[in-house]
């Protein structure tokens, strides 16, 4: 998740080891340098933290010299072990390489390599990409940088890479396309990292390559910077004075990790549906359901179990999943089903989703229902985590870490795996047509722009924040796909501001929570135009008539809810069924700003933890 890099005239080590610990933030899981004086490459990589490295650096090598490159991973293909763990050397042992990102098409290119006599120590698609840089070297008698050009124009994916050549001392080169990559330049000497972090302290010219940008950097020599696609010069590439300080770099400019996960969610998104599908053939692609698709195809139901912001996703993929599939979903909070001699058997698959792959309670839960003969998929963020590998099989979202503790990212790329995993199955049980099965995958790939349209509502939520403050409690109403949205923009309030707060089916308002609205009362109403539209409104008419605050996320151009609510915030038109994927964005950003005007520890409320290990 982290890259790292020197050449100049220090020692690399101390740079690239305290870089990567600047590079911590970011969440990895294991770490790993290479450094070289010209003669022999010194590499040393560990599963575990950086001090982990250090001590095996001091125990293992000799780390001089004034070349250098340092990774921190959080694993995406292959799990984190000292395998696995970068840099990787190509099979002569000539060249290294450190990478972030995922190449999608590496298991095709690593079959052609292995046909060509490559051999693979690890599990990594990193690996099958720096024997592809060597093969083309070899083949076309280029020199490293033209070899990395050619390669990487035969990857589909993201990167962020920096690769260098034992028989040239003097050069590495980096490359980005989707994985940002900042270069440092101070006097004779270039530093290389995911960003400014780890040489802030060294210089303030940096130059921010482009995605589908590469460059050379030689010791003592100008850097140059190439197009990928067509190996162009760029002239005058843009260096910029750096004016942030350390903490402000470490959070993408962000003042919270929150506010950043949020607006990372375009990206995070796509990254989790890059590569699943083949929205012209209309296919999805998923091992974990395809190597088990009569287990899904027969299943007489599915359970999903899980807890908190997850279990929430849980709600919306039944909502999703029974309006495709046509079969029964339950979903039940980890904690309670462990406990309560669940009716499970082998005819039930069971789904536990869980961001960290660690909860406990997620975690008993899912053994019991193996247990019971059930077959069990595993829906984590984190790769190599324990519920990922307890599971039968599963599908990673490719969040990348989520560090605030109220869960955003790993949210939405859950309802995107989910809606994925739906649709396949329901293709495969013939219950969509294939141009049905087209229209969503399309709609799906439209959603990254429609939530950065969504998050352009960020100024008017932020007004809207200033308002209700100081309210002591707050309810949040959606019906149909929405109605786990609305919870789920309770619980984000609850947690960071500490303002009570509850969701509710709309239209179970009248029994029982129409009691608490009067003129005090902020009552945050989903209703957009394809969601049980009406019934919504005459709900929103209810709360009128009892004075309640009326804040209501709507479609865009929606003209009959504007007249009645006291706020509106818009969303772009979108398929009911995607809806959550944009209601949900106002709703973090409502209780970000209001956390952060309450002047609450945003990224770590108090009591929460990220990450429960205990039941
Ligand atoms: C904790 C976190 C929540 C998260 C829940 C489930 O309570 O604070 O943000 O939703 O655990 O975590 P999981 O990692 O299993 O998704």
């Amino acid at each position: 998740c982290g890259i790292v890099g020197y050449i100049g005239h220090r020692q690399a080590y101390p740079i690239v080891i305290k870089g990567l610990q600047r590079l911590e933030y970011r969440g990895y899981d294991s770490a790993g340098v290479a450094i070289y004086d010209g003669d022999e490459i010194q590499l040393c990589k560990t599963k575990g933290k950086v001090d982990d490295l250090k001590a095996k650096v001091d125990a293992t090598i000799n780390a001089e010299g004034t070349l250098g490159i340092g990774h921190t991973r959080w694993a995406t293909h292959g799990v984190p072990n000292d395998v696995n763990s970068h840099p990787h050397y190509s099979n002569s042992g000539d060249l290294v390489i450190i990478h972030n990102g995922i190449i999608e098409n590496y298991d095709a290119i690593k079959q052609e390599l292995t046909k060509r006599g490559y051999t693979f120590k690890s599990d990594t698609d990193t690996e099958v990409l720096v024997n592809l840089i060597e093969d083309v070297q070899r083949n076309q008698d280029v020199k490293l940088g033209k070899a990395v050009q050619i390669a990487l124009n035969e990857t589909v994916g993201a990167y962020a890479i920096a690769v260098f050549d034992k028989k040239k001392p003097n050069e590495i080169v980096v490359a980005r396309l989707g994985s940002p990559l900042a270069i440092g330049i101070g006097e004779d000497e270039y530093f290389i990292a995911s960003d400014a972090s780890p040489f802030i302290e060294y210089t303030n010219n940096a130059l921010y390559l482009e995605d589908g940008e590469m460059a050379v950097v030689r010791r003592g020599k100008e850097i140059k910077v190439f197009n990928i696609q067509d190996d162009k010069i760029i002239s005058q590439p843009y260096i910029q004075e750096l004016k942030l300080n350390l903490e402000q770099i470490e959070k993408g400019g962000y003042p919270h990790f929150m506010l950043k996960e949020i607006y990372e969610q375009p990206q995070a998104i796509r990254d989790t549906f890059r590569g699943r599908m083949r929205e012209n053939k209309g296919m999805i692609k998923m091992a974990g359901v395809d190597d088990h698709i009569d287990k899904f195809i027969n299943a007489k139901r599915l359970v999903i179990l899980a807890c908190g912001t997850s279990w929430h996703a849980g709600l919306v993929a039944e909502y999703i999943i029974e309006e495709l599939v046509r079969v029964p979903v339950e979903v039940e909070y980890a904690s309670e089903f462990r406990y309560r001699n669940p009716v499970i058997d082998k005819d039930d698959v069971v789904i536990a989703i869980s961001q960290s792959g660690e909860t406990a309670d997620t975690m008993a839960a899912m053994k019991l229902a193996k247990e019971k003969g059930a077959f069990v998929f595993g829906v984590c963020n984190v790769v190599g985590s324990s519920i990922s590998r307890e599971a039968h099989a599963g599908a990673y979202t490719h969040a990348g870490p989520e560090i605030g503790v109220a869960s955003t990212k790993a949210f939405t790329t859950q309802i995107t795996v989910l809606t994925l995993l739906g649709l396949k199955v329901a293709k495969a049980k013939g219950r969509i047509s294939t141009s049905d099965l087209h229209m969503h995958l399309e709609e799906l790939r439209l959603i990254p722009e429609k939530v950065e349209e969504a998050l352009k509502s960020n100024d008017h939520v932020k007004e809207i924040a200033e308002v209700y403050k100081n309210a002591s409690n707050c309810l949040y109403l959606g019906r149909g796909f929405n109605f786990p949205v609305a919870l789920e923009g309770a619980l984000k309030l609850k947690e960071i501001s500490y303002i009570h707060a509850e969701g509710y089916p709309a239209a179970e308002m009248k029994h029982g929570p129409i009691a608490l609205i009067d003129e005090h009362m902020p009552v945050i109403v989903i209703a957009t135009r394809r969601g049980h539209y009406d019934k919504v409104v005459s709900n929103i008419q209810e709360i009128k008539s009892r004075k309640g605050k009326i804040i209501a996320i709507v479609t865009q151009g929606d003209v009959t809810v504007k007249e009645l609510a006291d706020h509106v915030i818009e969303v772009p038109e979108v398929m009911d069924s995607m809806s959550p994927l944009l209601t949900t964005i106002p709703l973090q950003l409502l209780s970000y700003h209001i956390a952060v005007m309450l002047g609450k520890n945003v990224d770590q409320p108090r009591n929460l933890a990220k990450s429960v290990t205990v039941e």
